[in-house]
């Protein structure tokens, strides 16, 4: 069912993708595919299946190809169609049929934070929630939004994913301090955060509830974002916004995510995706899966130990 509560789906893609050079000289990270569809377009996917019409990307002025993708490429569906690939016709065409895409420009990479403020100006006046949604992250099945829609439908405020990360791995993360009780609501883990902390050290962290990438955050977090100071990495963070919202009595929940996760930040995860998404498609599956488990074999053969030297 279509939910009119989110109208609009923030997505912030301005980073430079430091950690996918040398592709990204030239390729926004965004694009790069998960088998042969383009991170971006996933996302749109899954805010079209929560009802949002129009999705505001957050770019950098270098980034225009992003929004390209968006567009309808009538010359090309002609080629395609004049030869009969009516396939590709659908996958050319998709992008521009799921979502309407509008460009906001972050001409300076000051952060989540900024990059979120950048897209207030591009919002309905209407619109009292702000759907964020980051493209490095997917989380798997889809429907995470729908159930924090839920969750806020009924405890207001603002509302995010958790995601139970390793206690090596919190710095990498805004982590979350939450009240012991937590809530069975529907069906879904719930808990009431009490403060939130942008990439604690190991050791320092409240918790190993991590935020993943998705958040709908109440419209106030604008002006808590002109109120905080850069933090982290001289960044204006959207962890401290939030933070500054819970210190002033602002209900702020977590849904804590149990399905899968990628992270398309970096090769690392992006890798792990491409194998994930490219074993479940019905063209390639079988044949990816014999390809990775010869190399399996062959690299287990060639380095005797392997398994011990992985757990590290
Ligand atoms: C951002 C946020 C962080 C969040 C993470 C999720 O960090 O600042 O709080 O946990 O996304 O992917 P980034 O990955 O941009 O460094």
């Amino acid at each position: 069912m279509r939910n009119p509560t989110v109208k609009t789906v923030v997505v912030p893609a301005a980073g430079m993708g430091t950690r996918f050079l040398p592709a990204t000289k030239t390729v926004p990270k965004e694009l790069l595919p998960v088998v042969d569809t383009p991170g971006i377009e996933l996302i749109a996917e899954e805010a079209a299946q929560l009802g949002a019409q129009r999705m505001v990307i957050v770019t950098a002025p270098e980034k225009q190809e992003i929004m390209r993708h968006f567009g309808t490429f009538e010359d090309l569906c002609a080629t395609l169609r004049s030869r009969g690939k009516m396939e590709q016709v659908e996958k050319v065409a998709r992008a521009a049929q799921l979502i309407e895409a509008v460009a906001v420009e972050q001409d300076r990479p000051l952060g989540l934070g900024h990059a979120v403020a950048c897209a207030e100006t591009a919002l309905g006046v209407d619109e009292d929630v702000v759907a964020v949604m980051l493209p490095d992250d997917l989380v798997l099945p889809a429907g995470v939004m729908e159930k924090m829609v839920r969750v806020r439908e009924e405890f207001g405020g603002s509302v995010l994913c958790a995601y139970n990360v390793l206690p090596d791995e919190v710095f990498n993360y805004g982590i979350f301090d939450v009240e012991d009780a937590g809530a069975d609501f529907e069906g879904f883990d719930v808990k009431r955060v009490r403060g939130m902390v942008e990439k604690p050290a190991v050791g320092e962290a409240p918790s190993t509830l991590a935020a993943t990438g998705r958040y709908l955050l109440d419209r106030s977090i604008f002006d808590a974002l002109r109120r905080i100071q850069p933090g982290k990495g001289g960044e204006i963070q959207l962890t401290d916004a939030i933070d500054l919202l819970i210190s002033e009595g602002h209900p702020v929940h977590i849904v804590v995510h149990e399905g899968g996760r990628h992270d398309l930040g970096n090769p690392g995860g992006y890798i792990p995706a491409n194998v994930d998404f490219g074993l479940r498609d019905p063209k390639y599956g079988p044949q990816l899966y014999r390809a990775i488990s010869q190399i399996l074999r062959d690299f287990e053969a060639a380095n005797p130990g392997i398994e011990e030297y992985a757990q590290r």
